[in-house]
Formats: C-alpha cells, sequence, structure tokens
C-alpha cells in the first residue's frame, strides 16, 4: 500500500538530505505533503544554486513530482496540521536546532511545528534529522525530550563503510535510515547502496 508522508525541510545546512529523500519517497510510490520553512529556501539556494519562487515549481528540483504536494509554512489549516488526517510518518529533513527546539517546547509557529506536534500527541512515527556541531547542552537535552516523547533522532551522520564515491551516495547514507525506518527494506550494505531515486 503506498505510503502516505509528511515531510518538511528546514534550514540546517544538508538541504539535500530532503531533497533526495522526497526523491527516494516519490520513486517508492509515497504521497508526500511538503513545506518549507523560509530558512529551508535560503539554504537551498546558498547550497544547491536553487531559488524557489513562490510557489515553488517542485520539478525544478524533482523532475516527476506527481505524488508530491506543497504547503507554505504560514499554512497552518494545511492537511498534516490536523491530527484528524493520518499519515504514516511525520520527517523534518534537515531538522535545524531551532527547529528542533521549538518541537521540544511545544511552541510551534508554523507548519513545521505543529506537523511535529501533531505526530507526538497522535503517536505517530516522527523522524527528525539533525545537522549541527557540535551541540550545545541545550540541543542534546531537546533531543532526550523529543527522543522521550517518541520522536526517532536520526542524525545526519552518514557511515562510510559503504565506500561512498560521492556525495549522492553519502547522502543516501542517511536517507537509506529514514526509509529503513518507514520500512523499506532497502538499506546500504557492504557493497553499498543503489538509490532507486533520481
Ligand atoms: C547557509 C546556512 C547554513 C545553516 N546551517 C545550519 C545547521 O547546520 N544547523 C542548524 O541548526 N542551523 C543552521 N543554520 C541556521 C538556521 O537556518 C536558522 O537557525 C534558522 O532560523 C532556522 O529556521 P527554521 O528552523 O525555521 O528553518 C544555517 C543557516 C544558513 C543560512
Amino acid at each position: 500500500m503506498e505510503k502516505k508522508i509528511a515531510l518538511a525541510m528546514t534550514g540546517a545546512s544538508g538541504v539535500i538530505y530532503g531533497v533526495r529523500t522526497v526523491a527516494a519517497l516519490l520513486a517508492r510510490g509515497c504521497r508526500i505533503d511538503l513545506t518549507l520553512s523560509p530558512a529551508a529556501r535560503e539554504v537551498l539556494a546558498e547550497e544547491m544554486g536553487v531559488t524557489l519562487g513562490s510557489p515553488p515549481a517542485l520539478a525544478d528540483l524533482w523532475p516527476h513530482p506527481s505524488g508530491l504536494t506543497y504547503y507554505p509554512p504560514t499554512q497552518v489549516a494545511a492537511p498534516m496540521a490536523s491530527g484528524s488526517n493520518r499519515y504514516d510518518a511525520y520527517i523534518v529533513v534537515p531538522c535545524s536546532t531551532g527547529s528542533m527546539g521549538r518541537i521540544a517546547s511545544g511552541t510551534s509557529d508554523n507548519l513545521v511545528g505543529r506537523m511535529a506536534e501533531v505526530a507526538l500527541k497522535e503517536r505517530r512515527p516522527l523522524i527528525l534529522v539533525p545537522r549541527e556541531s557540535p551541540y550545545s547542552t541545550i540541543m542534546l537535552e531537546n533531543m532526550t525530550r523529543l527522543s522521550r516523547a517518541g520522536a526517532i533522532i536520526l542524525p545526519a551522520s552518514p557511515g562510510f563503510y559503504h565506500h561512498p564515491s560521492d556525495i549522492n551516495e553519502l547522502v543516501d547514507f542517511v536517507v537509506g535510515r529514514i526509509l529503513s525506518h518507514l520500512g523499506f527494506s532497502d538499506r546500504p550494505g557492504p557493497a553499498g547502496w543503489t538509490p532507486k531515486a533520481p
């Protein structure tokens, strides 16, 4: 059965993790409701040279965006903001430490925070992919708090034992960990992980 995913990209470095996660999920027939924080757009422009309009031309990032629906982060009445709409998983990738803190303290002020708090209150899978170094004690406490509340803290910490030969293979190590938490069986192995995504 096709999975329905709520996915947010925020302004941590490594926006490519979000881009390739979306691509991998679309390639596996998932339906994705997507939002991007304003900072995610800035990092996208900085790191990938992609400046998205409003509304964004999704095909600029994903050549075959059928199954993908975009909602602005201000649209707190979007489907993923309501617990009545069931998603198989909620993912924030990458997850800035700012968004992490807001989610941990339950002070959501946009769709990213709201969808995460819905996941927690409804006891549905929530995967947060932070990227920061080093972590402050406050960041670590926020992550511990969220982990205790049921979130999966899946840091953007790629392994190297699959001998990645380029950045995409490195990134796809983390994407593979996300997919495996969603029940997709393909994952990185000793011979490397060949993504089905473009
Ligand atoms: C180029 C760039 C790289 C950034 N890298 C990180 C990062 O790796 N981790 C992080 O937590 N914040 C990072 N930030 C800071 C966040 O974007 C900033 O805290 C922002 O307010 C987060 O907002 P958001 O959570 O609504 O996306 C970066 C910002 C820029 C412009």
